[in-house]
C-alpha cells in the first residue's frame, strides 16, 4: 500500500517538473520587452472584476480618458471593457479565468484592473484559483511593482516582487502523499530570478536609487532562496555604482518598523511570498492596502491593480457606488507612466495628492454620508483642470 502512495506521489512530483522544465525553455525564449512607442495603436483593456471592481474602475477609465483624449480621438489609443472576470462566472466553469476573458486580455497591451474575489476555504464559492494569480502566470507578469511613499516619513520604497515563482508556482499542486504527510513544493529557476533582480536594478539605474537589497531566507531555505540571493549578487557585478545588500525576510519585517534605520531602503527585490507579505505591511505605513496601487509587468504584457478586496458586502448593500476609487486611480497612473504618458501620469498624482491629502474637499466613507466615486472621480479631474 505505501508503495504504490509513494510510486503516486513521484509520479505527481515528475510531471510537475517536467512543467517547470517547459516554463524554463519558454523563458530562454522570450525576447525583450515590448516598446510602447513601437505601436500604431496601444489597446488599454478595463477588466472591473468583479464586487465593487467594475464600478471605482470605471472611473479610473473615465479619468484615463480625460487625459488620454487627444491620442484616443487619434486613434492611437483604444479602450477595451472586458466584462465577465467575476467570481459567479469563474465559479460556474471552475475557471481561474474563463477563456473568452483570458483571449480579450490577449488582445491588449496593457490592462487596468478591478479586485477579484478569491475563494477560500469554507465559504460559498468553490475552490477556483485565484484570477490574480492565475493571470500572473497567464500573462507571465513576472515583476510586482509596489512603490510606497511617505515623504513626510522620508520613506520612498519600491518593492520588486517576484510574482510566477516561489511558493506560488505550484501553490495548487502540492500533494498529499498519505493521509498524514502533505508536501507543497516552491520553485526557483536562474531565468526567473536573473529577470526580477536585472528589473530591479535597471528601475534603480534609470530612477537615480543607490542602493538595491535582497530579501530571502537563504540560511534555511536553501535551494530556492540560495539560487536568488546567489543571482543577487552575481547581478550586482553588473551595477557598480548601486550598493547591493540581503537581509533575511525575519528581520527585515522587523527593521520596517524601525524608524531610524527604515529610510535608508530603497529599491527591494524579493520571492514572491515574502514579497506578498511584506509589502501589505510596507503599504499600512503608507495609510493602508487600499491607498497602494500595484504593477504586474512582463515582456509582452502588463497588468495594474488595486491591491485591496472586492467588498462584495458593499454590493449587497447597495453601497458600490460609494466604494474608493483611489487604489485603483493609483494604479492608472502607473499605467500611464509605463505605457510613455509620463506628465499625464505626474498630474494624476498631483491631483491625487491635493485631492487626498492637502487639499481634501471631498470624504470617502463608504456609504452615503459621503461623496460617490463618481464625484471623487470629477474632483480629480477638475483639479487636474486647474494645476
Ligand atoms: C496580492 C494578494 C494576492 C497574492 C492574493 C489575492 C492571491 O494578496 O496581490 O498581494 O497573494 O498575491
Ligand atoms: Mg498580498
Amino acid at each position: 500500500m505505501r508503495r504504490e502512495e509513494i510510486e503516486a506521489a513521484k509520479e505527481h512530483f515528475g510531471k510537475l517538473i517536467e512543467k517547470q522544465l517547459e516554463r524554463v525553455e519558454v523563458m530562454k525564449a522570450q525576447g525583450d520587452f515590448l516598446d510602447y512607442k513601437s505601436l500604431d495603436k496601444i489597446v488599454i483593456g478595463v477588466c472591473g472584476g468583479d464586487g465593487i471592481g467594475p464600478a471605482i474602475t470605471k472611473q479610473a477609465q473615465r479619468i484615463l480618458e480625460y487625459l488620454l483624449k487627444e491620442d484616443v480621438s487619434k486613434g492611437k489609443v483604444e479602450f477595451k471593457v472586458i466584462d465577465g472576470l467575476t467570481i459567479e462566472r469563474r465559479a460556474a466553469e471552475l475557471k481561474a479565468i474563463p477563456d473568452d476573458v483570458l483571449a480579450e486580455l490577449k488582445e491588449c497591451h496593457v490592462i487596468l484592473k478591478g479586485p477579484t474575489t478569491t475563494p477560500r476555504k469554507g465559504d460559498e464559492w468553490p475552490n477556483v484559483e485565484s484570477a490574480n494569480v492565475a493571470m500572473r502566470k497567464e500573462l507571465d507578469l513576472f515583476a510586482n511593482v509596489r512603490p510606497v511613499r511617505i515623504p513626510e516619513q522620508g520613506i520612498d520604497w519600491t518593492f520588486y516582487r517576484e510574482n510566477t515563482e516561489g511558493g506560488y508556482a505550484a501553490g495548487k499542486e502540492g500533494v498529499n502523499v498519505t493521509e498524514d504527510l502533505g508536501i507543497d513544493f516552491t520553485i526557483a529557476t536562474s531565468q526567473g530570478c536573473d529577470r526580477i533582480i536585472r528589473a530591479a536594478f535597471e528601475f534603480a539605474k534609470a530612477n537615480g536609487k543607490t542602493r538595491v537589497t535582497a530579501v530571502t531566507k537563504a540560511n534555511i531555505i536553501k535551494t530556492t532562496d540560495g539560487k536568488f540571493l546567489d543571482t543577487f549578487y552575481e547581478i550586482a557585478k553588473d551595477y557598480p555604482d548601486i550598493a547591493a545588500d540581503d537581509w533575511y525576510i525575519d528581520i527585515m519585517t522587523a527593521k520596517l518598523v524601525d524608524e531610524k534605520r527604515r529610510k535608508d531602503f530603497q529599491v527591494v527585490v524579493l520571492p514572491n511570498l515574502y514579497g506578498d507579505i511584506i509589502t501589505d505591511e510596507a503599504a499600512e505605513f503608507q495609510g493602508g492596502v487600499g491607498t497602494a496601487g500595484s504593477a504586474n509587468i512582463g515582456k509582452r504584457y502588463a497588468m495594474f491593480e488595486a491591491i485591496h478586496g472586492s467588498a462584495p458586502r458593499m454590493v449587497k448593500e447597495g453601497r458600490d457606488i460609494y466604494a474608493d476609487p483611489c487604489s485603483v486611480i493609483r494604479a492608472a497612473a502607473m499605467l500611464l507612466a509605463h505605457i510613455g504618458y509620463v506628465a499625464e501620469s505626474e498630474k494624476l498624482y498631483k491631483a491625487l495628492d491635493i485631492c487626498t491629502i492637502t487639499e481634501k474637499k471631498l470624504v470617502m466613507t463608504g456609504r452615503d454620508t459621503g461623496a460617490t466615486s463618481e464625484e471623487f472621480a470629477n474632483y480629480i479631474m477638475e483639479t487636474i483642470e486647474n494645476l
